[in-house]
């Protein structure tokens, strides 16, 4: 199972979800994860604990097919480290995503080539985003992106992130964005929770950093939304 989590809009959980249904997917299920850092930023690199420049082979170069290995984090978790500085145009490997197991990709807040090439193999694209007005227009966009390109909106499902149930904007955001686009919000939300802030300065997941939190509950629930998927086919 391949998952791109994507989304143009800047700040809206895409690392926080790749690292912690990555950490969640490895820890409670059964098949090996490899995480991937596509963003040029790197922080999903950073908040594993890893600096870039101690490696010599990056996502760069899984991205055009040069023979290397991933950093094995945990028992069943690896990593493929971002490039702070990718060369402008790449030269996409055919066999990108032939990897087994799970594969989890952190990606930039930019629609660029590699993302549609990537959106194309992949079986989901994950979007998180927050409970705003304005992402409503921001998905809307995504989509008319996504069709101009030939990807499936099948395969889109939307995550809001940092929901606060107390707010009643934020209850009449999910409840326009479940109506508007049905089967693709997952019911399941991430709520707003300053641990999940705090837990990458210690190089850790949330389930590590504080087992005990709203968040750990909330990527528990995610990860296991997608280990059903997984034990289901
Ligand atoms: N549910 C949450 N509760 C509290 N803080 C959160 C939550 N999710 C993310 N954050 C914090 O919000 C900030 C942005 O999150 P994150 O880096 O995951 O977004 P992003 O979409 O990857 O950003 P970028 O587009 O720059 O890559 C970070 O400081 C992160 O720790
Ligand atoms: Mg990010």
């Amino acid at each position: 199972m391949k998952i791109l989590i994507f989304n143009q809009k800047g700040g809206v959980g895409k690392t926080t979800t790749a690292l912690n249904l990555g950490v969640g997917l490895a820890k409670f299920g059964e098949l090996p994860v490899t995480l991937v850092d596509l963003d040029q930023q790197t922080h999903l690199t950073a908040a594993l604990g890893y600096r870039t420049e101690n490696f010599t082979w990056n996502v760069s170069d899984w991205l055009t097919g040069k023979t290397g290995s991933p950093q094995q984090v945990d028992e069943r978790l690896s990593l493929i480290v971002g490039d702070a500085n990718p060369p402008l145009n790449l030269d996409l490997s055919e066999t990108v995503l032939n990897s087994k197991g799970v594969v989890i990709i952190d990606a930039p807040p930019v629609w660029n080539a590699t993302v549609a090439h990537l959106m194309q193999r992949v079986d989901w694209i994950l979007t998180p985003l927050e409970p705003e007005f304005m992402s409503m227009q921001g998905i809307s966009r995504l989509l008319e992106t996504m069709e101009k390109n030939h990807i499936s909106w099948q395969k889109l499902r939307l995550l809001l992130c940092r929901f606060d149930n107390r707010l009643v904007t934020h209850r009449q955001m999910r409840e326009s964005l479940s109506q508007r686009f049905s089967e693709h919000v997952l019911r399941g939300v991430i709520r707003n929770n300053i641990r999940l802030a705090e837990a990458p300065a210690y190089s850790r997941s949330i389930f590590d950093y504080a087992p005990d939190s709203s968040g750990a509950n909330d990527y528990y629930a995610l990860t296991h939304y997608w280990l059903n998927f997984l034990n289901s086919k």
